[in-house]
């Protein structure tokens, strides 16, 4: 049977769309832009090149294979009305994806983020104290949860809540794994898997530092109503979408 996505791609190839992505140089931006170009979509993009790199775009324009004049970009702040109303003309559907994927950085800039309308938080991992030991930070005690997901999956649920029925609409769903992983266990797999290439790496500990301001213990999020009323099926466990992800890492 032909999954909601699977039908939803398919609608997309046979009547393509132009669409709108903020924040597409970015991490899911990019890969947003990377899957409607590959359906054959029209896409305008808008980045402030902050946090994100035209690298991405660059990229994610050669990895589907469409031609160039497919994509347009405008760097522009999306807080910016006119240049917002600029990237708007003659688009179909607006994928919102600009913001400040960072903790403190957000809760510093909490006003420009509150005008994007958008709110969000991310775990990193970062470089550590200075010494020859390759070491990964973790923000508190390791024992905190977040309900991580592979970026297809964010692509899809996007996509899904884009080509929705008119019933669908107007509602807020989460998007995410809907399985919480406590952090110590994802350094242990990523770890284990980079082990496998790198031996040395086998006893490598966390570097643990105090919890940062605005830091939640654990965020787990229920997705039943992103199952029931858009179809959306994660497609990935953790562990696969880190062995995609660690690939991805070594091949570049
Ligand atoms: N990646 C994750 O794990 C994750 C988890 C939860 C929520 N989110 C949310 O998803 C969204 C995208 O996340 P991401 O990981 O792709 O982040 P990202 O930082 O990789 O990309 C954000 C992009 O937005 C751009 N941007 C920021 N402010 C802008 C502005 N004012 N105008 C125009 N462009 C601007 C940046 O330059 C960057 O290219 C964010 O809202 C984030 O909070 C992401």
């Amino acid at each position: 049977m032909e999954t909601e996505y699977a039908l939803a791609c398919e609608e997309l190839r046979a009547a393509p769309r132009r669409w709108l992505v903020t924040g597409a140089a970015g991490f899911i931006g990019s890969n947003l832009l990377e899957q409607l170009l590959r359906l054959g979509q029209e896409v305008v993009v808008l980045d402030d090149l902050s946090t994100g790199r035209l690298h991405n775009i660059e990229e994610a324009v050669a990895a589907s294979g469409a031609p160039a004049d497919r994509c347009r970009f405008i760097e522009a702040d999306a807080a910016d009305r006119d240049a917002a109303l600029e990237a708007c003309r003659g688009v179909d559907i607006v994928l919102h994806q600009a913001a400040m994927g960072s903790v403190p950085r957000s809760n510093r800039g909490a006003a420009r983020d509150l005008r994007l309308q958008r709110r969000g938080f991310r775990q990193r991992a970062g470089r550590g104290p200075p010494e020859r030991r390759p070491t990964c930070r973790v923000y508190g005690d390791g024992r905190s949860s977040r309900d991580f997901f592979y970026v297809d999956d964010a692509v899809q649920a996007n996509l899904l809540a884009a080509t929705a029925e008119a019933s669908a609409t107007g509602a807020i769903y989460n998007v995410a794994s809907g399985d919480p992983t406590i952090l110590n266990e994802l350094f242990d797999i990523i770890r284990d898997g980079l082990a496998r290439m790198r031996p040395e790496l086998r006893d490598v500990e966390p570097f643990y530092e105090q919890f940062r301001a605005g830091d939640i213990r654990h965020s787990y999020a229920d997705i039943s109503r992103a199952r029931l009323r858009l179809g959306y099926v994660p497609t990935h466990s953790l562990a696969q979408g880190l062995e995609l992800t660690l690939d991805w890492y070594t091949a570049h």
